[in-house]
């Protein structure tokens, strides 16, 4: 039961390894959580697949878990907002509403080739000062062009206008607001940013990338603002509530965190690690590997633009340890274990499961090990895991440093792994910054609330809620400059041997 008095605004994260649904309260508290995790496909090494009708039974579930938790009704729930994993890639029938093969995720490599195809005799940077993207196989546009070729007959029911495509936020809204009876196609520009198709400066579908791809524009939805309303839920314990707003995971965590002044950044800290600097209504093209993409747009405001350090594997490193190798039983155990010695034993982990993201952008590196000798235990390991999450953070600091021009004061954390204190420590220590989480660490489902509200007059602006951000907890530097600089050289070299495994 909440001791809060309504009314509410609801957030659904619909997120790589499981879909959530927090309630909020006016002051940006959790009234109620429910979640539940879905199953993750590797059918080959380097694919990664969702199974997208079981995401939105699962999304059904929360939302129904979480209005119960929160003893409240339809009635008392303002706005519904909506934030996502990015990238991954959904295909359509719009008659049946059934998935035409399983989603392909954002981590998945396999249109490395393609992307490659696509670069010939021009490189990776073909489409990036339209996109403020690379060309690389994180990117939605190729796993639409992928599916299209490689599912039998899917070509033909696209251009016929039977299919439709869609980020999971598309997928979610879609169902949401009544499916094959009327639901809406959109997605907001946060996330079309992210499919290599939409051209920054005019936050519309770019005909000429399109044509380049072979993706025929009827699949297409509709980009919107990250905060407006686009329907109505049409069925369920949430009938009738306006949706209000959409944002990729990574942006609603910036919005969250509210970092709404140019020069303000935050990391996130999942499944990977994504660290936003919001570059205000400047689309600043980078030159040390960073991404160029939209922070939000609210209705019919400006967009704010922010650059990004996109890390693909952290946290689900820790998860491979527990799951592939058996080495810890909970992720919570990795920090006793890695807390059980002094140092990495001379151990580093690169883990380029699905190549190498941010600042090299190579598709054709692999994971290693490096430094092993006899004297290492499977606790230099767990901590060399944990050091892994921090050096890839201090190698896209120091992009973000570069491009920017901008030194770090502080860095805001949020995500599940900030509640591991030896890592926010060697985070500290590694990027010789404090580090600084917030009271409310679900910085994604929050940000993705105050965009609804916001939409629906339930926060009057963004001073309101800047007014909600409180500090919870800080780490400070206390590693000598000469040992983080000698370990860093020696976590470089061990980069080094992870590039060209892939022909
Ligand atoms: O770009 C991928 C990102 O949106 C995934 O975030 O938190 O689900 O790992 P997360």
């Amino acid at each position: 039961m909440t001791t809060s008095t309504g009314p509410f605004i609801a957030a659904i994260d619909q997120g790589t390894t499981s879909s959530r649904c927090i309630v909020f309260d006016r002051d940006g508290r959790i009234v109620a959580v429910d979640q539940k995790e879905h199953e993750q496909i590797f059918p080959k090494p380097g694919w990664v697949e969702h199974d997208a009708t079981e995401i939105w039974t699962n999304v059904q579930e929360v939302v129904a878990g979480a209005i119960a938790k929160a003893e409240i009704t339809a009635a008392d729930v303002k706005a519904v907002g909506i934030t996502n994993q990015r990238e991954t890639t959904v295909l359509w029938d719009k008659n049946t509403g059934e998935p035409v093969h399983n989603a392909l995720v954002w981590q998945d490599t396999r249109t490395d080739a393609l992307c490659k195809e696509l670069g010939r005799n021009v490189g990776q940077d073909r489409f990036r000062r339209e996109t403020g993207l690379p060309l690389a196989s994180y990117f939605s546009g190729p796993k639409v062009r992928w599916l299209l070729d490689n599912v039998e007959g899917l070509r033909e029911r696209a251009e016929a206008g039977d299919i439709l495509f869609g980020t999971m936020d598309s997928w979610v809204i879609w169902n949401l607001t009544g499916g094959v009876n009327g639901g809406r196609h959109v997605t907001d520009v946060t996330n079309a940013s992210r499919t290599l198709l939409m051209n920054l400066h005019e936050l519309a579908w770019d005909e000429r990338i399109l044509a380049s791809m072979e993706i025929p524009a009827a699949v297409l939805p509709e980009i919107r603002s990250s905060a407006e309303v686009y329907g109505e839920v049409k069925d369920g314990v949430l009938a009738g509530v306006p949706v209000a707003s959409a944002l990729g995971d990574q942006q609603a965590a910036l919005f969250g965190q509210t970092c709404f002044a140019e020069g303000e950044a935050k990391s996130t800290y999942g499944t990977g690690t994504f660290m936003l600097m919001n570059t205000g209504d400047k689309i600043i093209n980078s030159y040390s590997g960073l991404l160029t993409t939209v922070g939000y747009q609210i209705g019919d405001e400006k967009p704010v633009y922010a650059l990004e350090g996109s890390i693909a594997v952290t946290g689900s490193l820790v998860q491979w340890m527990r799951d592939q190798m058996g080495l810890i039983k909970s992720a919570a155990e990795i920090e006793t274990l890695a807390s059980s010695v002094e140092d990495n034993g001379g151990a580093y982990f690169v883990p380029a499961f699905s190549g190498l993201f941010a600042p090299y952008w190579r598709s054709d590196a692999r994971g290693v090990i490096a430094g092993l000798t006899r004297y290492v235990t499977k606790a230099h390991i767990a901590r060399a895991v944990l050091e892994a999450t921090a050096w890839q953070t201090r190698e896209i600091t120091d992009a973000m440093t570069k491009d920017s021009g901008v030194e770090l004061s502080a860095l805001k954390v949020d995500g599940g792994m900030t509640s591991n204190n030896l890592l926010m420590q060697t985070l500290s220590d590694f990027l010789d910054a404090p580090v600084v989480r917030p009271m409310v660490a679900e910085t994604t489902c929050l940000g993705a609330a105050y965009a609804a509200g916001l939409a629906v007059g339930f926060w009057p602006d963004t001073d309101a809620l800047r007014a909600n951000w409180r500090r919870a907890a800080e780490w400070t530097p206390r590693m000598p400059a000469e040992q983080r600089e000698r370990e860093y050289k020696s976590w470089l070299k061990a980069v080094e041997r992870t590039m060209g495994w892939v022909d």
